[in-house]
């Protein structure tokens, strides 16, 4: 089985349990990087071409007009495609319920066909929120295994959640 864990995560200022500060890796990142640990699967971070805004209101902002207006922002760089892979983990923080718009244009380039699909997120409260539901739309042919959800500030303490989680549906 080989794997490749495809992320969209954000360092700079984001909230932790009511306040505001600066970090240098994103919560979703440290889970992805959980993941190659358990799985040695590679890892693919997606990255807008324009950084958002490193201040955590200034990006709020940015990624709420972006999800209006349903954009699909052009990357540093792309996945060719999937085909040597047979589970593909996409992970992403929820922004405004969903994933970053980042991740459609991901999403939307692949063949996902016969592919196993394990989604996760990281947030502050909403869950998996509209995740699921969104990559099956994009996800076409693709098996989509049960989601999970770890909150941002437990990211560092995710290992064994995400053991189990992977030994439950792989
Ligand atoms: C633009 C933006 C929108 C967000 N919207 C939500 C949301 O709707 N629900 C939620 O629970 N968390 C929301 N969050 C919190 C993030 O999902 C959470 O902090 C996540 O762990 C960040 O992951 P990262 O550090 O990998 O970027 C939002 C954060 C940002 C920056």
């Amino acid at each position: 089985m080989k794997a490749i864990v495809i992320y969209f995560s954000r360092a700079d200022e984001n909230y932790f349990g009511g306040s505001l500060k600066y970090i240098d890796k994103g919560n979703t990142e440290i889970v992805a990087e959980k993941i190659k640990e358990i799985t040695n699967a590679d890892l693919f971070k997606v990255e807008r071409k324009k950084d958002y805004a490193k201040e955590y209101m200034k990006c709020i902002e940015e990624a709420k007009i972006e999800q209006q207006n349903n954009e699909r922002p052009e990357l540093k760089s792309y996945l060719d495609d999937i085909n040597n892979y047979d589970v593909i983990f996409i992970g992403s923080p929820i922004y405004w319920g969903t994933m970053p718009q980042a991740m459609f244009t991901v999403l939307d380039r692949l063949d996902f066909n016969g592919k196993i699909i394990m989604p996760f997120t990281t947030h502050e409260g909403s869950g998996l929120a509209n995740v699921v539901r969104d990559i099956k739309k994009c996800a076409k042919g693709a098996i989509v295994k049960e989601g999970l959800a770890i909150l941002g500030s437990s990211a560092n303490d995710s290992k064994s959640k995400l053991q189990t989680w992977i030994d439950n549906n792989l």
